[in-house]
């Protein structure tokens, strides 16, 4: 009896755990203790200071007026409040900005998923006509007469220096250690059960369970990598650009700091999360013949809320950034 009392204890413990708390979900959602670099793209501390503040200088717009960050702020979950933001031609861009934060292991880049690394996507923003409308000779041209810049490529690039494609490097390697922060969450998921209020656990539940929502938005970073149609509406045909089957399906956005980065979806058209969840719960609709994945979602007003308070857990308890200081001269 005494050997038979803390074993019995014990199966009690652990069926209490299985009970309160679905531990085997919650695994799925540890954040990993690395950033996963690239062989091509390798890390150094100097290559990410550098591309911070490439970043963040609008001297890589044509206009000098534009910036990386212009339209990913880091105030706003790295994007901008606005459905679709404005360019260096004054024209709203075609879709939302997305954010920047968790896409070290992306596999695409874009909606529709058109760039294959964060070097090749770095391109497109720097040249296009409506962002910063500007070329990578001329970008080359103006930081070479920047001595702090000359500087900085040096020691960051000791072979390269400053070429087009160690500017294209130093912005990626800077955007790959872009990491949502530690948000309550994280503290929930390793184990403290009052990080998050119960309305946020129910919503946990939710989540995970009747909404299944998790079946695209997996991983700790809440994203499969994968495109998915959700029929949100409007013209764009997104990942249909790359492969037919696909059309008016977008890349599964990751969900940490979520409540910082209203509006959603890839054409800004939702303005809230209840009416993200008031979507789900609709089903979204059939665009040009291509019905959306989803199935009427059937869950109470309290589910619906619940769903919310979960979502808001995802924010980071410091979600602040230093901005750089550029080089003058
Ligand atoms: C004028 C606003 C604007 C500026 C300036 C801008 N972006 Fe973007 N960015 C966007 C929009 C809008 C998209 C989505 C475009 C699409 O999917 O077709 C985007 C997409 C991206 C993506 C893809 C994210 C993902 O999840 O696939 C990356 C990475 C990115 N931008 C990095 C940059 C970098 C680096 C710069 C500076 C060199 C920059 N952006 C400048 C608006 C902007
Ligand atoms: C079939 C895959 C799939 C399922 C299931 C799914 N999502 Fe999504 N989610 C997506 C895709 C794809 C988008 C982007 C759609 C677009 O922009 O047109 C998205 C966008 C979002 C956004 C906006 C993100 C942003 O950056 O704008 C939120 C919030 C969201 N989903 C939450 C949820 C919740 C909550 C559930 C469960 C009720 C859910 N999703 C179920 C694939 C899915």
């Amino acid at each position: 009896m005494r050997l038979l009392k803390p074993v019995l204890a014990g199966l009690c413990a652990i069926s209490l755990l299985a009970a309160a708390t679905p531990y085997s979900a919650r695994a799925e959602f540890t954040r990993p203790s690395r950033i996963a670099f690239p062989e091509t793209g390798s890390y150094s501390p100097q290559k990410a200071a550098l591309g911070k503040m490439l970043f963040f200088d609008a001297r890589l717009s044509r206009g000098q007026n534009l910036s990386c960050a212009s339209c990913h702020n880091p105030s706003f979950g790295w994007e901008s409040p606005v459905p679709r933001a404005i360019g260096g031609l004054n024209r709203p861009l075609k879709r939302h900005t997305p954010t920047l934060e968790n896409l070290a292991e992306a596999t695409a880049f874009f909606w529709d998923g058109r760039a294959a690394t964060l070097e090749e996507q770095a391109r497109s923003p720097i040249t296009h006509p409506d962002e910063m409308d500007s070329s990578l000779p001329d970008v080359v041209r103006r930081l070479s007469a920047i001595s702090g810049y000359r500087r900085n490529f040096a020691i960051a690039f000791p072979e390269e220096g400053l070429t087009e494609t160690s500017v294209l490097a130093a912005l990626a390697t800077y955007q790959r250690t872009l990491r949502s922060g530690w948000s309550p969450f994280d503290d929930w998921i390793e184990g403290d059960e009052d990080a998050i209020s119960s309305a946020a656990r129910r919503g946990f539940e939710v989540f995970t369970g009747v909404a299944r929502c998790n079946e695209c938005h997996s991983g700790w970073s809440f994203t499969d990598h994968d495109f998915h149609r959700v029929g949100v509406g409007g013209e764009d045909i997104g990942r249909g650009l790359i492969d037919p089957a696909l059309a008016y399906g977008f890349k599964t956005p990751g969900l940490r700091n979520i409540a910082l980065r209203a509006p959603y979806m890839h054409n800004g058209s939702l303005g809230t999360l209840r009416d993200v969840v008031a979507h789900y719960r609709q089903g979204g609709t059939t665009v040009a013949g291509h019905p959306s994945e989803l199935t009427p979602l059937q869950i109470s007003d309290r589910q619906a809320s619940d769903l919310v308070a979960f979502l808001e857990t995802l924010t980071a308890y410091e979600p602040h950034v230093s901005t750089p200081a550029l080089p003058v001269d």
